[in-house]
């Protein structure tokens, strides 16, 4: 599970999965539905979370008219960015080079370097495949979708062969910087329960939308970090309208980056929530064969309590509840569940880490013992969970389903 499928030359250069269909299929359907408010049903939060006419326009035109974007000339960019000067290279895709820039907060006009407000700016590299549709797919989702864990778009331009994209700027990067690459502050076990908490919520609000989207592209690389390590899903290049009509079909093709098993965003979820908890990439070949795939490596320690904390993180150094990284192992097992009807809503994901985060801080309000040790006073909230998951890997397999996307 989670290697079936080979890599293969595709647009996303990190070893990513073919695309052929995908983004181009999300621009083609057509209502002005309106949804204002899809995030209030998905947890206890209240959320500022709107998406202002799904699903998408037709055309092109339409799309770009249809989105309070700025729609920027290349040369302001160019300035913004001080001609894309290889020193403020933020980052690289598969489709891009993201640069950091500075415009006017009111104006949205290039600003001297350090005055202002601090953009991110995606450069779609020529040479890529497919790439208007990327380009038009974040235009068209990002322009309409807006919630607190999904990157804002500010604006885009296209002129000639030069497509961009403008975003807010994350000042902490990428999840996948964090967890992977070595640095001096490694990332607590409380902000790796709230990082996956944020993107479950992002991909939970793409879900429960009126009109659904499918995220497609989750992984490390796509989770970006504020000042205060909140979390958004950011490159909506391969997102796509869930089904309609009879809301039973959805297109199984492999899409996104290999090892995340996407188009199914709960199994990416989980690979990500695998990755939190080990430190590990979802593949990685400097390893050991048998190591290479973290799934497949993983697998056997998830429900076993008592092996656990042998794939657990080192860099955590021990400081984790143990009952609570069990139940976030728990919970990933039914993420990565082979059969995917039986994988829980993303809605439940958001419930039980929730719950997950909520007996850790009661824990350690009533309790100030050390936090892997065992604590007989401590009730966990998980054993009467709100959440419908039971996380106990030996319960019986969730329900089966109704999400219409993961169909077919
Ligand atoms: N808004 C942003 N703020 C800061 N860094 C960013 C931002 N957007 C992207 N990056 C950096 O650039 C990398 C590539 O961006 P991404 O949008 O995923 O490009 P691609 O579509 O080519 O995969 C990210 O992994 C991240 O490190
Ligand atoms: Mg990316």
């Amino acid at each position: 599970m989670g290697n079936c499928f080979a890599a293969a030359s595709s647009p996303k250069g990190d070893s990513a999965m073919t695309s052929t269909s995908g983004a181009s299929k999300a621009i083609s359907k057509s209502t002005t539905s309106t949804l204002t408010s899809g995030a209030t049903t998905m947890t206890s939060s209240s959320w500022n979370s709107s998406i202002e006419s799904l699903p998408t326009p037709r055309s092109e035109s339409e799309i770009l008219s249809s989105s309070q974007l700025k729609a920027f000339s290349y040369n302001e960019l160019k300035n913004a960015t001080r001609n894309f000067r290889p020193d403020s290279l933020l980052g690289e895709g598969g489709f891009g080079y993201v640069f950091k820039g500075w415009i006017d907060e009111h104006t949205l006009t290039a600003t001297k370097p350090g005055s202002g407000m601090i953009i991110a700016v995606k450069k779609l590299k020529p040479e890529g495949f497919q790439g208007h549709k990327e380009w038009l797919a974040e235009v068209n989702y990002l322009g309409q979708l807006h919630h607190p864990n999904l990157v804002k778009l500010i604006g885009h331009c296209l002129e000639g062969d030069n497509q961009l994209l403008v975003y807010e700027f994350m000042p902490k990067g990428s999840l996948e910087n964090h967890l992977f690459r070595r640095g001096p502050t490694p990332l607590s076990w409380e902000i790796r329960i709230k990082v996956a908490i944020d993107a479950a919520r992002g991909l939970s609000f793409l879900h429960d939308a009126k009109e659904q989207v499918i995220y497609r592209d989750l992984k490390a690389a796509n989770i970006l970090l504020d000042s205060e390590f909140n979390a958004k899903l950011s490159d909506f290049g391969l997102a796509k309208a869930g089904p309609t009509g009879d809301r039973t079909h959805v297109s199984t093709q492999v899409m996104g980056t290999q090892g995340y098993a996407a188009p199914d965003d709960v199994y990416g979820f989980g690979v990500v929530l695998l990755e939190l908890l080990t430190g590990r990439r979802a593949v990685d070949k400097s390893k050991v064969v048998v190591e290479q795939n973290l799934v497949d490596w993983a697998l056997p320690y998830l429900s076993d309590k008592r092996k656990l904390f042998r794939i657990m993180d080192t860099k955590l150094e021990g400081q984790y509840p143990q009952k609570a990284a069990f139940a976030a192992a728990t919970l990933a097992l039914q993420c990565l569940n082979a059969d995917f009807k039986s994988r829980p809503e993303m809605s439940e994901v958001v419930a039980a880490l929730e719950d997950l985060q909520l007996s850790k801080s009661a824990a350690k309000k009533h309790s100030s013992k050390n936090q892997t040790g065992p604590d007989p006073a401590r009730k966990s909230h998980l054993s009467h969970n709100r959440s419908p998951l039971n996380l106990t890997p030996s319960a019986s397999p969730l329900r089966s389903h109704q999400s219409p996307y993961r169909r077919g």
